[in-house]
């Protein structure tokens, strides 16, 4: 779909790398260098006609982002720099000071290394126990383990709706159920979910996400951090600055502005985040229902058609995202990459900075395929005739 977008896929590259960023539509460059052009003043800092006018499309991407992800207010949409920015933001804003020693808090293995690392460095500060819901044998976790690891210490689960390397779509209306009749917040990194599907927070009724423009076909160095109102107000901001105080004098008081500002201090991405309001129009416009449906399929596909290579082993056949994590007997997952970079396509090799869920697949590294929209059946074919000619290649 909309392939004439993408000016780089016109030198006849295959991109199958889109878990770790997706391409990007010339719209994106064409409104980014606009706001360059154009009107490059800052915002929410100038009463001229080109801050207002920057400001107002700022202020328009918070609109369409709210609306995307169907928040209940604007002022639950705050901008950050990535999923990572916004994670920290959340555990070391809002959790840093709610819990306690005695809590647990709730990961699994699968989980990227933004949703660990910074429950690590907390979890050392502070002395709460991090706990791991098991995966079965598809690598998934199911409600019965979630439920068996539940105690009245649990205060948080914490989660990517869609893994980065198994692919796995989490249960997350039924896991949020389950949380919040125990008293449970749950954060969701939607990193690899929001570019995606639907995902309506209010429906799901998600405590916080986090979530990336560039893995949507938007800029890099632009996010989102959803909160509930009331959970976004007892956030205290980890970075201090310009744009989030109204008045502050020498006897160091300070009066704080409200949300959304509280949380966005300094001058933003403004480039960016207006370029993603582009990207968020974009999607629209093709429909978040249509991608889920074309993605299903052309991932149906390739499984299909990987399985007449005997020597491909899948390892998350089962999973219904359009991510699909392979190895081929007998060459490291590094030495494929590079055989297809041969033929201009595009895989990650590696452990995806997923480092624990070595421990449950028992291996290293693999090679992802991750595909988008914009992807087809041709490439697909491709990508199996470079697969099945690969005895040639001199490693
Ligand atoms: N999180 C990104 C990936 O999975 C970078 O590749």
């Amino acid at each position: 779909m909309n392939r004439e977008d993408f000016k780089i896929l016109y030198t006849g590259l295959i991109y199958f790398d889109n878990a770790a960023t997706a391409l990007k539509p010339y719209i994106l460059s064409e409104t980014i260098s606009d706001y360059y052009n154009y009107y490059s003043a800052n915002a929410h800092r100038g009463n001229y006609d080109l801050s207002l006018k920057s400001s107002k499309m700022y202020e328009k991407t918070r609109l369409l982002v709210k609306e995307f992800i169907n928040a209940q207010k604007e002022k639950e949409i705050i901008f950050t720099s990535g999923t990572t920015d916004s994670i920290n933001k959340i555990v070391f804003g809002y959790f840093k000071h709610h819990l306690k020693k005695d809590d647990e808090v709730l990961l699994s293995k699968s989980e990227h290394a933004s949703n660990v690392l910074p429950w690590f460095m907390l979890s050392k500060e502070i002395g709460f126990k991090i706990k791991y819901i098991p995966l079965n044998e598809n690598h998934e976790i199911t409600l019965e383990s979630l439920k068996k690891m539940l105690n009245n210490k649990t205060k948080v689960i914490a989660l990517a709706h869609i893994t980065n390397v198994v692919g796995d779509i989490r249960p997350l209306a039924e896991i949020i159920e389950i949380a919040h009749k125990n008293n449970i917040l749950v954060l969701v990194d939607g990193a690899q979910s929001v570019a995606h599907m639907p995902v309506d927070v209010q429906k799901l009724d998600i405590d916080f996400l986090a979530f990336s423009a560039h893995k949507m076909s938007g800029p890099t160095g632009v996010g989102v951090l959803y909160g509930k109102e009331n959970l976004l107000k007892e956030t205290t901001p980890i970075i201090l600055g310009g744009g989030m105080s109204a008045e502050f004098n020498t006897k160091g008081e300070v009066i704080y502005k409200d949300l959304p500002d509280l949380l966005e201090a300094g001058t933003p991405n403004i480039a960016g985040v207006i370029g993603f309001g582009e990207t968020i129009k974009y999607l629209n416009n093709i429909g978040m229902d249509k991608i889920r449906i074309y993605e299903q399929e052309l991932k149906q596909y390739l499984i299909k058609r990987l399985k007449e290579i005997k020597k491909v082993k899948i390892y998350n056949e089962k999973a219904n995202s359009s991510i699909v994590t392979i190895n081929y007997e007998g060459i490291s997952p590094y030495d494929l990459a590079l055989y297809l970079n041969k033929y201009n396509i595009c895989v990650r090799a590696g452990n995806h900075c997923a480092k624990i869920l070595k421990e449950e697949l028992n291996i290293n590294n693999t090679c992802r395929i991750s595909l988008y929209f914009y992807n087809t059946k041709k490439e697909v074919d491709y990508l199996i005739e470079t697969l099945k000619n690969i005895e040639v290649f001199d490693f």
